[in-house]
């Protein structure tokens, strides 16, 4: 039976870790897989999720299943980061949330709920968007149309022609929107974007799908749902893939949120009893761990407010970092404007490299990225920041 199958090449993103961890030059560089990291290098536990679990191992007396949705802490507490307690969807209890496998479990799920309940319906999706979007969510069944997204050459978002590719969006289509530091480009949309995004959709009747995976390591937790938080106040229905591995780093844990929001009470509830029933038919019920940590850290003032400080200070070292690079590419006298990486948002930004470039940075400077040019600017520090400048002023 499996003797015709054919060996798949490495993930063009998770494959990176593999080639930096065999690679022996002591200079190496890993600016490839989105995770954030610490001045040394290091992923870190943050420590509001370490308290949570020394807390967490003594108060758990079972491993049996927990509920299908999950749990109600977490739930509860997803709802207001995403939309505030306070929101119109939430009061009238129009939105609800449903504990997946990760964001990207959450994506694959409500990928599977839309297909399964409205066969053929179309997803538009930024170009570029993150690698795995388009497997991941046309192997779930949508079918797949690209919106003009990112401009290379002036680095910033081709809102026109974005918006006269949405015009062929109507009812019964999705249109997949990166809720902030976009990945991979990190050009988010602005204010005025946002409305206009949210006019369109209540005219033709399409529904925004939003990946939130980056929540709070763009311009604060709140600041980074404004267009989420827009659109859900304007529109009869949003959807949303949301991620817990990036803001309370549980990566590993899989922890994602599932949010749905449509014009009724009613249907919002049988919408989510269709993912959660999508998912028993997909894994069954979710994992606990990153859930049960997500609830007790957010119920808990004293661990909330030190998450959310371990969170501020993450976002503020990249954002240092994005200055920093910019600093120093024009104090090494490169040829090239790169100021625009200071404008942008989160992990990622394109360095505008070609592939040859790419591959002798790789190849000769042992500094991984992906092959767009990708780089996660969470991988700079101190250490490696001058190896880096050095080695895209040679490749330029
Ligand atoms: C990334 O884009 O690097 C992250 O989202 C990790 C992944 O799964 O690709």
């Amino acid at each position: 039976m499996f003797q015709t199958i054919e060996r798949r090449p490495p993930d063009p993103i998770l494959g990176l870790s593999a080639a930096y961890k065999s690679d022996t030059n002591p200079n190496k560089v890993d600016l490839g897989v989105g995770i954030y990291k610490d001045e040394a290098g290091n992923c870190p536990v943050m420590r509001a999720v370490k308290t949570a679990e020394q807390k967490l191992w003594q108060i758990e007396d079972s491993k049996s299943y927990i509920a299908q949705a999950g749990p109600e802490l977490f739930l509860k507490h997803s709802l207001d980061l995403m939309l505030g307690n306070d929101h119109a969807a939430v009061k009238g209890k129009r939105a609800a949330a449903v504990l997946a496998p990760g964001g990207s479990g959450a994506l694959r799920v409500a990928a599977e709920f839309v297909a399964r309940s409205f066969p053929g319906t179309r997803i538009f999706v930024s170009d570029p968007t993150w690698n795995n979007h388009i497997p991941l969510l046309g192997s779930a069944g949508l079918k797949l149309e690209l919106y003009p997204y990112y401009d290379y050459q002036k680095h910033s978002i081709k809102f026109d022609e974005m918006m006269a590719k949405l015009k062929q969006a109507g009812k019964g289509d999705l249109v997949l929107i990166h809720g902030c530091c976009h990945n991979p480009c990190g050009a988010d949309l602005n204010h005025a974007m946002w409305q206009a995004v949210a006019d369109a959709a209540l005219k033709q009747g399409f529904t925004p799908f939003i990946d939130l995976a980056y929540q709070g390591l763009g311009d604060g937790l709140v600041e980074d749902v404004y267009g989420l938080r827009l659109l859900a106040s304007q529109l009869p229905e949003v959807i949303v893939a949301a991620s817990a591995s990036k803001n309370f780093g549980l990566y590993r844990e899989r922890t994602g949120t599932v949010l749905v929001v449509t014009e009724t009470p009613a249907a919002t509830e049988a919408a989510a009893t269709q993912v959660v029933g999508t998912a028993r038919e997909m894994y069954s019920v979710p994992p606990a761990h990153g859930a049960a940590l997500v609830g007790m850290i957010l119920e808990d003032a004293a661990l909330r407010a030190d998450w959310d400080a371990e969170l501020t200070d993450m976002r503020n070292r990249i954002n240092g970092l994005r200055a920093k690079l910019v600093a120093k590419l024009q104090a090494k006298g490169v040829d090239r404007d790169f100021s625009f990486i200071q404008n942008e948002k989160g992990m990622f930004s394109f360095l505008g490299l070609t592939q040859e470039q790419v591959k002798k940075l790789i190849g000769d400077y042992s500094i991984y990225m992906v092959g767009s040019s990708r780089i996660n600017v969470a991988g700079i520090n101190n250490a490696n920041i001058d190896t880096l400048v050095n080695a895209i002023a040679a490749v330029l």
